[in-house]
């Protein structure tokens, strides 16, 4: 049948899709391709490098070939949250690139544009980063090794009444992510004896914070909690937290560590310090295990400022897959390799963490953090506490 024959009667993403399952079939690759979508330019970029380390400061430490196969990486670049641009690479990659696996993701909206296309393509998808709860209910063919919103908020309803803060107003990205982040902590507050006295939701793209600091002014706040996607959001937030004098006037942000990713705190200085957020990963982690993890990452993006929770993601992402390869000898069978993984424990840089059979997401440890200088002068996420074993909890309602 010839490619003009199907052009005919098929849509171009289903005539994408078929093409990639005949010739699927009948390829015996010797390299393993893995496609990585991630923003590795634009605002975002520094976010899409932290996957890049990470799965780097993987092969590095680990080799490049799994089972008799090489893996070879390939990355595409969606600079900022686009589904349509997402779907098209992904589909790229499946079906010219013949990718036997995809990874890395970094915003929900990519991520629920992809993952229809997983089945068709017989491709496991393994998200780096993008961490709204339902993306998991999506397809059976998702992995996760990042974290979700419900997951690293929840533990921060405690610590804020513990620390006398009980009246708030949140303020998220208003999409996935932020809505989850959103719920979480009221629930977390209210099972704490505090409270949600306004719940503001701001687009997305945001770049000017002085109103919405206004309107914390206004509401007389105690508390603000807050979450927005890590990159120049978070940093303008942080930012103008502190210009327009609302840290100084002792108002108290608590907010997932999406807020102060390490290498936004050289920038942010003492706008940041005392900040308490919750986290699955630190830079700073004590571990022999992270400590490896960090040189090897810092060598592959070049300077030590600049690494952050991404990489941690995209490091466990890699072993995830390496482990799918084995399991599959090398085959493409999208199902068996992530039936493979389900259940599946490690000691990640992070702490201790495993596959959740049920979900796909990763449970693991959630660590309660001050912005505070290291020894060596180093503005750093300095853990205070930590909450082990901490699964999901944003799909129970
Ligand atoms: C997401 O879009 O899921 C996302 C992006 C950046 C974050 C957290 C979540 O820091």
């Amino acid at each position: 049948m010839t490619k003009g024959f199907l052009n005919r009667l098929l849509p171009a993403g289903a005539l994408a899709l078929a093409g990639a399952l005949t010739l699927g079939a009948s390829a015996m690759a010797d390299t393993i391709k893995v496609g990585i979508i991630g923003p590795f330019s634009g605002p975002f970029a520094l976010q899409g490098k932290n996957f890049q380390a990470g799965a780097e400061a993987w092969l590095a430490q680990n080799g490049k070939t799994v089972a008799g196969h090489d893996i070879e990486l390939v990355y595409r670049d969606l600079p900022t949250a686009n589904p349509q641009q997402a779907r098209a690479l992904a589909q790229e990659l499946i079906v010219r690139d013949k990718v036997q696996y995809l990874g890395g993701v970094y915003f929900t909206p990519d991520a629920m544009a992809i993952t229809p296309l997983l089945k068709q393509g017989n491709v496991p998808l393994v998200i780096f980063n993008a961490a709204t709860s339902a993306i998991m209910t999506s397809s059976p063919l998702v992995v996760r090794t990042s974290f979700t919103l419900s997951q690293t908020t929840t533990p921060l309803g405690k610590a804020a009444v513990e620390r006398g803060v009980k009246k708030f107003v949140s303020i998220v990205s208003d999409y996935g992510p932020g809505v989850d982040a959103e719920t979480a902590f009221k629930k977390a507050i209210e099972a704490a004896g505090g409270e949600v006295k306004e719940a503001i939701r701001i687009p997305l793209n945001t770049t000017e914070f002085s109103p919405i600091m206004q309107r914390i002014r206004d509401a007389g706040a105690e508390g603000v909690f807050a979450f927005l996607p890590s990159g120049p959001p978070t940093l303008g937030f942080v930012k103008a937290f502190s210009d327009t004098g609302l840290k100084k006037a002792g108002v108290k942000l608590f907010a997932p560590g999406d807020l102060t990713q390490e290498s936004d705190l050289p920038a942010l200085g003492e706008a940041a310090a005392g900040l308490i957020t919750s986290f699955h990963y630190a830079v700073s982690h004590e571990s022999e295990i992270n400590k490896r993890f960090v040189a090897a990452g810092e060598k592959a993006i070049g300077a030590p400022d600049l690494l952050s929770f991404p990489a941690v993601g995209a490091y466990d992402g890699l072993f995830v897959i390496s482990k799918m390869i084995a399991a599959t000898a090398g085959k493409q069978d999208a199902e068996k390799a992530v039936e493979a993984v389900k259940g599946l424990g490690w000691e990640s840089p992070r702490g201790p963490v495993k596959i959740d059979p049920e979900t796909r997401h990763i449970t693991q440890t959630i660590y309660l953090r001050e912005v505070a200088k290291d020894a060596q002068g180093r503005w750093i996420n300095k853990e205070i506490a930590s909450v082990p074993e901490q699964k999901d909890s944003g799909l129970t309602k």
